[in-house]
C-alpha cells in the first residue's frame, strides 16, 4: 500500500563528514561535497545540526550549505539565543529543535517540551514568522507531541535510537515495544494536523518498519551512512537507503 501522503522523503544528514575533516584540522573531506554527492544520489534535504560546540558543522558550513543546495536545509539546532539569531540570519527552509548537552556523544533523548512549554512557545515564534518549517526532536511519548502541537510546532521528528539501539543489541522485546509506540504516536501525532519525521540511528537492517509508517513523511539518517560511505561510495550508500525506504513504502 502506498501512503496517502505520498513519498517518503529523505533527509541526509553529513555532520560526520565534518566530524572526520576537523579530526584533522583542515579542509578534507568537504561536507559541501558530500551534500552535492547526497543531492545527486537523491536525497530531498540535507540535515546539519550546528552543536554549541561546534565538534562537526562549523558556521562557514551552514552559509556554504545554504548558498549550495538547491533542496531544503534542515537545520538542526539547539533552543539558545545563539543560534536562534544564526537561524533568523539564514532562514533555512526547516530548523528542527534538539537538546543539546555538551558531555553527549550524540543526542541522546528527545526535547522536554511539556516542561519548557512557554519558553520554547517564545523561542519559536520568530524562527516561524521568518517562514522557517520548526520541528521539534521528541521522544514518541503523547504529553511531548501534545506539548510540541500547542506551543505551534509544524513538524515532529520521533527520536527512533531507542528502537535502533535495541535492534542492534538484540533486545527484540524492547524493540517491538519502541516500534509500537513510534506507530502509534506517529498516527496520533498526524491526527492533530503536525507533519511527522523520525530520525536518529537508522541503519539498513532498522529502516524498514518506519518507512512502513504511513503518516511518516520524512526520515533522517546520518551516521551509519557515512560509515557506509568509507566501503560502498557515498553515492551507492544513500541509493540503497532510498531503495529500503521505497520498497518498505510500496
Ligand atoms: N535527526 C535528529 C534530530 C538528530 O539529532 C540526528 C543526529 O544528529 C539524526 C536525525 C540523525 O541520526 P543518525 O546520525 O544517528 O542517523
Amino acid at each position: 500500500m502506498t501512503s496517502p501522503l505520498g513519498r517518503l522523503r529523505l533527509g541526509v544528514n553529513i555532520d560526520h563528514v565534518a566530524t572526520v575533516r576537523n579530526a584533522r584540522g583542515g579542509d578534507t573531506p568537504d561536507p559541501l561535497r558530500a551534500a552535492k554527492i547526497a543531492e545527486a544520489a537523491g536525497a530531498d534535504g540535507i540535515t546539519a545540526h550546528l552543536r554549541e560546540d561546534r565538534r562537526h558543522i562549523s558556521d562557514a558550513d551552514i552559509e556554504g550549505l545554504m548558498d549550495v543546495l538547491e533542496v531544503p536545509l534542515n537545520f538542526e539546532m539547539a533552543a539558545t539565543d545563539e543560534m536562534q539569531a544564526i537561524a533568523l540570519r539564514h532562514k533555512p527552509h526547516a530548523v528542527c529543535i534538539v537538546p543539546e548537552k555538551r558531555e553527549e556523544r550524540t543526542t541522546e533523548g528527545g526535547l522536554e517540551v511539556a516542561r519548557e512549554e512557554n519558553r520554547l512557545a517564545h523561542f519559536i515564534a520568530p524562527l516561524r514568522d521568518a517562514g522557517c518549517r520548526v520541528s521539534i526532536f521528541i521522544a514518541a511519548d503523547k504529553r511531548q507531541i501534545e506539548a510540541a502541537h500547542r506551543i505551534g510546532a509544524q513538524v515532529i521528528e520521533l527520536h527512533s535510537g531507542a528502537y535502533c539501539d535495541a535492534h542492534h543489541e538484540g533486545r527484540f522485546e524492547d524493540r517491538d515495544r519502541e516500534l509500537d509506540a513510534m506507530r502509534e504516536m506517529s498516527a496520533f501525532a498526524h491526527g492533530l494536523g503536525l507533519e511527522v519525521h523520525v530520525g536518529h540511528g537508522l541503519t539498513y537492517e532498522t529502516v524498514a518498519p518506519v518507512a512502513a509508517f504511513p503518516e511518516v513523511m520524512e526520515l533522517n539518517i546520518g551516521h551509519f551512512l557515512i560509515g557506509e560511505a568509507i566501503f560502498l561510495g557515498l553515492d551507492p550508500a544513500i541509493r540503497e537507503m532510498r531503495r529500503l525506504m521505497d520498497e518498505a513504502r510500496a
